[in-house]
């Protein structure tokens, strides 16, 4: 694609992504989002404790690479900035006892099958691939919950502004009760924001530009099978590590 800078393709990417995932088109169930609640809260913790610090292992810049460290820790740690000092997952596991789980069933979660895949899947697109392609990996799910891909809701408020507003139509939570997406809102724009221009500055560097886009499609086509795992997985009901 001659002419058309690296950002406009990550950015093609990402909203295809948004466009096409079968999760956010089809309606959230609570089966759906109770999975969603146990499976995230253990995707953030694989993500932000061992993939996204492989990234940071790798990368070369003092600066990006303290900055993924930081958001890492805001995410597994403490967020002081958006989650007045609790860690992401933690958050989640609030959210997870307003929609009918009970706090020992979120901590006794499994990772479901297509959960496991897509560690194993990130853990080759981030851990043994060049650092700049780490950092696409490490930030095209989080640019989706900026507003402008996608379509309708999606498309105004970002992915965690639709789910937002679908959790607070099923389930009739308030503003407060939905922190977990409204936090993200604002601490991902800021995150993928600094992953975006790290990978804008360094790609043309490092002749790269086709190898980031690439690095794009795929980690997002992982996000792809993750999510509607979920949605397949909460379709069938029940708790699947405790039904063999
Ligand atoms: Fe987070």
């Amino acid at each position: 694609m001659p002419g058309k800078s690296v950002l406009a393709r990550l950015d093609k990417a990402v909203d295809d992504f948004c466009r096409r995932t079968r999760y956010f088109r089809e309606e959230l169930t609570r089966g759906r989002a109770r999975m969603f609640a146990m499976q995230h809260r253990l995707n953030t913790r694989q993500r932000n404790s061992v993939l996204k610090l492989k990234v940071a292992t790798n990368c070369p810049d003092w600066d990006t690479r303290i900055g993924i460290i930081r958001a890492c820790s805001e995410e597994v740690i403490a967020d002081h900035a958006h989650g007045r000092g609790r860690a992401h997952w933690e958050i989640l596991e609030d959210l997870g006892t307003r929609v009918g789980l009970t706090r020992k069933e979120i901590q006794s979660a499994k990772p479901i099958a297509s959960t496991q895949l897509a560690w194993s899947a990130w853990e080759g697109l981030m851990a043994n691939r060049p650092w700049l392609e780490g950092i696409v990996a490490n930030t095209c799910a989080e640019r989706a919950n900026v507003p402008g891909y996608g379509t309708g809701i999606m498309k105004k408020h970002g992915w965690f502004g639709l789910e937002r507003e679908r959790w607070r139509k099923l389930f009739g939570l308030s503003d407060g009760e939905l922190e977990f997406f409204e936090l993200h809102e604002k601490a991902d724009v800021e995150h993928s924001n600094a992953g975006w221009r790290a990978v804008e500055r360094f790609a043309r560097q490092l002749h790269m530009e086709d190898a980031v886009v690439v690095a794009c499609e795929r980690n997002l086509q992982v996000w792809e099978m993750y999510l509607n795992g979920i949605g397949d997985a909460g379709d069938k009901g029940g708790v699947p590590w405790r039904d063999s």
